[in-house]
């Protein structure tokens, strides 16, 4: 195995650089990844590429970045006591303390720890590298029926729409509306197919994107955002508004939409980050008994089930990656997704790039 790796850096100016350095060792109850595919977030975008801007858990600390890992284990530390290596695996991108209430919940991203609490490639290095070391309590198995890059995606983009699609319940009662068609809301049409919706409505700005959400038949039909937008949703609901929305978009404007064009007794879940949104709240939900919620990443028994029914479901993530690079070109990968004329981006190696 080679000693050296190359690993990209964002230094906050729209830039990447890349450095040379050597390949990390696995401590106790850690692992030596080969990283087969790696995919660019819309956080990454917001929050490290053009600025690093975030704070608390999104404080970028000049690691390695790439929070959506997939690879092949090849070394163990001490004390590994399921993973071996040749295993494939999907990285659950925040390390937690492992003991507090959260962590013990699988919800590693509310994991409470100053101290232990650590994401990949935020506080800890992350994947856009040649290997990377994770904790194995962080590991969920890919199974054979899924590729790296459609295990790269299942933890923060899939599992996260799952996890918010599994608090508002999906079923063929349901017309959908999706604000915003970023991989997240891509992936939130796909899950919601699979979960039996019957209407799927999108709005996107991106021409790119909403020719991805038609071309693949996750959606319906697609909308420009724009002030008629509540009452075109209406008109194709039968003039009642959809049943449920997700919001994917953290747009001002599409978050008032979500909560506007669902109709009476309807579930809203909000998955867009920061920003704001104004909404008026007798009309808009008090009145229509309507419920808005909030949903963070997911925990890792709900990601391991989310992985099963991927395969029983033949749904495969990475149909909605357009673009696939090798890591010598990932300046070029994060410019594209900072550009959003693209589905997912993705840096791969080996299988994945041939
Ligand atoms: N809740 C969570 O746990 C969680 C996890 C991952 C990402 N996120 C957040 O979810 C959001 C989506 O992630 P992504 O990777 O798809 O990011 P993205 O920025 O690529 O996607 C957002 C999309 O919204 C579209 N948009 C902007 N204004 C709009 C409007 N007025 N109406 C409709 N669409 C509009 C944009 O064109 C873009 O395609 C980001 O804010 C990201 O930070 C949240
Ligand atoms: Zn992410
Ligand atoms: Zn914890």
């Amino acid at each position: 195995m080679k000693t050296m790796m190359t690993a990209a850096y964002l230094p906050g100016n729209s830039t990447v650089e890349i450095r040379t350095m050597p390949v990390p060792e696995p401590g106790h109850g850690e692992v030596l990844l080969r990283i087969k595919a790696s995919t660019i977030c819309g956080s990454d975008i917001r929050c490290i590429y053009h600025e690093h801007l975030g704070k608390g858990p999104e404080r970028y600390q000049g690691v390695i970045p790439g929070h959506e890992p997939a690879g092949q284990i090849v070394a163990c530390g001490p004390g590994c006591r399921r993973f071996d290596r040749g295993d494939r695996v999907i990285v659950y991108h925040i390390s937690g303390c492992g003991v507090c209430n959260d962590c013990r919940r699988g919800y590693m991203i509310s994991c409470t720890s100053e101290k232990y609490r650590r994401a990949y490639g935020w506080q800890r290095d992350g994947a856009m590298a040649d290997y990377m070391v994770a904790e194995e309590k962080d590991l969920i198995a890919l199974p054979d029926g899924l590729s790296y890059a459609d295990g790269a995606q299942i933890a923060c983009g899939f599992g996260t729409v799952y996890e918010g699609l599994e608090k508002i319940g999906i079923n063929g009662n349901h017309a959908v509306l999706i604000t915003g068609l970023g991989p997240l809301g891509l992936a939130a049409a796909a899950l919601c197919r699979k979960l039996g919706a019957q209407r799927i409505v999108g709005i996107e700005v991106v021409p790119e994107r909403k020719k991805i959400a038609l071309d693949l038949c996750l959606c319906d039909a697609v909308l420009v955002p724009g002030p008629d937008n509540v009452a075109d949703v209406k008109r194709l609901t039968g003039g009642a508004g959809v049943e449920r929305a997700v919001d994917c978009s953290a747009n001002d404007a599409a978050r008032a939409t979500a909560i506007r064009a669902t109709r009476k007794w309807g579930r809203i879940v909000f998955l867009g980050e920061g920003g704001h949104v104004q909404f008026e709240p007798s009309p808009d939900l008090i009145h229509d008994q309507k419920t808005l919620y909030g949903s963070w990443v997911t925990s890792t028994w709900l990601m391991e089930q989310l992985v099963e029914r991927l395969v029983r479901w033949n749904l495969h993530p990475a149909d909605i990656i357009t673009h696939r690079f090798p890591l010598e070109r990932v300046s070029e990968a994060y410019a594209l997704m900072a550009s959003g004329k693209c589905g997912k981006v993705a840096v791969c190696a080996d299988e994945e790039l041939r």
